[in-house]
């Protein structure tokens, strides 16, 4: 249950057609007439993402016994709306690099984001639309929803110290669950029908997804921008109070108290998430959301187990283990 996070490839060797399949399918969708688009679409492509959200609606078809020609489409549908999140969660947190490339806010500008990441969920949605099934863009509309629901609480919540693990959780869901939630529902029933092993595999996605939400979280606070291949430390500049964060604040005195939100508002601060080390227990609330992160993964786990033995259940399993133990 603990593969080395490098390994992911070889975890997803039972859908790597399907895989290679969702990559075409997505050149195709992007290409576009515009040169400024063509621009866009050429430095997003530069790095590929971990695609896990794909590679579960392809392992979770295949191992409910579910695959249809059409699952590869979904994944791509998957994977495109994945990345409108990204280009535009950029813009929010004003990060500067993502997939080990700078984030698109940050080679053109915010404006240009905005309009490229409406520009993928417009190709994402057109080609859901293209599907013999309404499933994938009805329940792919409605974890849409939920993502920008999940963003716009979240930016209503910073610099809450105060905020209780629920409200936390229910957050980090919203905007990161709920799309692993969505892929493994759609892998496993569509285009229809297998309600209860769609509810179950959505189940086992948003425990999976709140999951990742949480170690993404940690590593935060704890990896490099080179591990990462992402900028890290935005959550305390931006006044995300993450579960870590929550957990130390919970157990400090009044006069520590004060000490976190400084680390947080304090104007010119250097390396904020070295100074929150030092003024609160800030591993021991990073190793209390892991802990929890664990919890939900044991849970999403066990619900493999109404699913017949094979490569892709065996897979899913493994992704969980990749999910406590990646370190980007
Ligand atoms: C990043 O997701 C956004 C979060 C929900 C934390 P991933 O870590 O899956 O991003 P890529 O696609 O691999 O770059
Ligand atoms: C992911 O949250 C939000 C999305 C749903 C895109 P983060 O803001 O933590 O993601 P990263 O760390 O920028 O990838
Ligand atoms: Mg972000
Ligand atoms: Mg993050």
């Amino acid at each position: 249950m603990k593969p080395d996070p490098q390994q992911l490839q070889q975890l997803l060797a039972p859908v790597q057609d399907g895989m290679k399949r969702m990559r075409e399918v997505i050149a195709l969708q992007l290409a576009d007439a515009s040169p400024a688009v063509r621009d866009m679409v050429e430095h997003v492509s530069r790095f590929q993402g971990k695609q896990l959200r794909a590679a579960l609606v392809l392992l979770c078809g295949d191992a409910s016994s579910n695959s249809t020609d059409e699952h590869a489409s979904i994944a791509a549908v998957v994977e495109m709306i994945h990345l409108a999140t990204l280009v535009h969660d950029d813009v929010l947190d004003g990060a500067k690099v993502r997939r080990r490339v700078a984030c698109v806010n940050e080679r053109w500008d915010n404006q240009v984001a905005v309009l490229f990441g409406d520009y993928l969920y417009a190709r994402a949605f057109a080609l859901s639309t293209d599907l013999s099934s309404r499933l994938c863009s009805r329940v792919l509309a409605e974890a849409t929803r939920r993502i920008c629901i999940g963003e716009i609480e979240q930016a209503a919540s910073r610099y809450d110290f105060e905020m209780s693990q629920e409200r936390y959780e229910w957050i980090a869901g919203a905007k990161t669950a709920t799309l692993y939630a969505a892929a493994c529902e759609l892998g496993a029933r569509y285009p229809g029908g297998h309600e209860s092993m769609g509810a179950n595999m959505r189940q086992f996605g948003y425990e999976l997804g709140l999951a990742f939400q949480i170690i993404d979280d940690c590593l935060d606070l704890t990896a490099s921008l080179e591990q990462a291949g992402k900028s890290v430390g935005t959550d305390v500049a931006d006044g995300k109070v993450t579960l870590p964060v929550l957990w130390a604040y919970r157990r400090a005195d009044e006069a520590r108290r004060a000490q976190i939100r400084d680390c947080y508002t304090l104007a010119g601060l250097e390396d904020r998430v070295a100074r929150l080390s030092e003024v609160c227990e800030l591993s021991a609330g990073v190793e209390f959301a892991r802990a929890r992160a664990n919890e939900l993964l044991r849970s999403a786990v066990a619900r493999l187990a109404l699913l017949p033995p094979g490569a892709s259940r065996s897979a899913l399993e493994s992704v969980a283990g990749f999910v406590l133990a990646r370190d980007h």
